[in-house]
C-alpha cells in the first residue's frame, strides 16, 4: 500500500518570472478545479488528446477514481500544480498494468499546463518532481515512455532536455487541426542521469 495521502504537499517552487506554485498530490476536494483546468486546455485544441471535448463531472470522477486507486496500488503518480487554489497544471506517471507482469516496469508519462503558465520553467520542474516521486514510490519501475506530436516543439525540447530518447515514430498517427502529423514515441530509463 502506498504512503501517498490525498492533498500531500511535495514542494513549493518559484517560476522564472517569480510566481510561487505548489506541487502536491490531489484530493477529492480538487475535483472541480481539475475539471476546470483540463477543460481550459481542451478548449485550446492544443497538443493533448482532448481537442475541444468538455469533461463533465462524471468523467472527472471516473478519472480521479482510477488515479486514486492507482496511487493506492503504487502504480500511479499524479501531481497537480496549484496557485492560490487554482489548478494550473498536472503531471502523471502511470505504470502499464495491461501487460500484467510483462510490462509492470514500464510507465506512461503525461503533462499539461494552463496557457498562462507555460514557458516559465514550470513544466520542467513538474516533470523532474514526478520522475523523482516515481523513483521513490513506484516499486520496480524502470522506464518512462511518452508520445509527443511532431509539431509540439516545446514539449519535444523539454523531453530531450530531460533525457528522453526517440524509439519510434508513427507517421501520420495523429489527427491534429485538419492534418495528419507524426506521433513521436520516446523513453527514458527511470534511474538515468539528467
Ligand atoms: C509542454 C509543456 C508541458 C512544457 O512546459 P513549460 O512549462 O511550457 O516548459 P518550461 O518553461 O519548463 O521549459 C522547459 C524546456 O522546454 C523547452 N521550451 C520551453 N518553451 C519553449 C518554446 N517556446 N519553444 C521551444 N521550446 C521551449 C525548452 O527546452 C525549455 O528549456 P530551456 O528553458 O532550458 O530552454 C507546456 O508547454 C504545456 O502544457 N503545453 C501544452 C500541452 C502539451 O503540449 N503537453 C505535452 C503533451 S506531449
Amino acid at each position: 500500500m502506498s504512503d501517498i495521502h490525498q492533498g500531500m504537499h511535495i514542494k513549493t517552487i518559484s517560476t522564472d518570472d517569480g510566481r510561487e506554485v505548489n506541487l502536491r498530490y490531489p484530493s477529492w476536494g480538487d475535483e472541480e478545479g481539475m475539471r476546470d483546468f483540463i477543460n481550459s486546455v481542451s478548449a485550446e485544441d492544443t497538443f493533448i488528446t482532448f481537442s475541444g471535448e468538455t469533461v463533465n463531472p462524471e468523467d472527472e470522477h471516473v478519472y480521479l477514481t482510477r488515479m486514486f486507486s492507482g496511487m493506492d496500488e503504487e502504480d500511479t503518480i499524479l501531481i497537480i500544480a496549484v496557485v492560490k487554489d487554482q489548478v494550473v497544471g498536472s503531471v502523471s506517471i502511470e505504470r502499464k498494468t495491461d501487460g500484467r507482469r510483462r510490462s509492470r516496469h514500464v510507465s506512461v508519462f503525461g503533462i499539461s499546463i494552463r496557457a498562462e503558465y507555460r514557458g516559465i520553467g514550470l513544466g520542467e520542474a513538474m516533470a523532474r518532481t514526478a520522475i523523482d516521486e516515481a523513483g521513490k514510490r513506484l516499486p520496480e519501475l524502470k522506464m518512462i515512455t511518452l508520445s509527443v506530436y511532431s509539431l509540439n516543439e516545446r514539449a519535444h525540447n523539454l523531453y530531450v532536455k530531460l533525457g528522453f530518447k526517440e524509439y519510434g515514430r508513427l507517421p501520420g498517427g495523429v489527427w491534429y487541426r485538419d492534418q495528419y502529423i507524426d506521433e513521436i514515441l520516446m523513453y527514458r530509463e527511470l534511474g538515468s542521469a539528467y
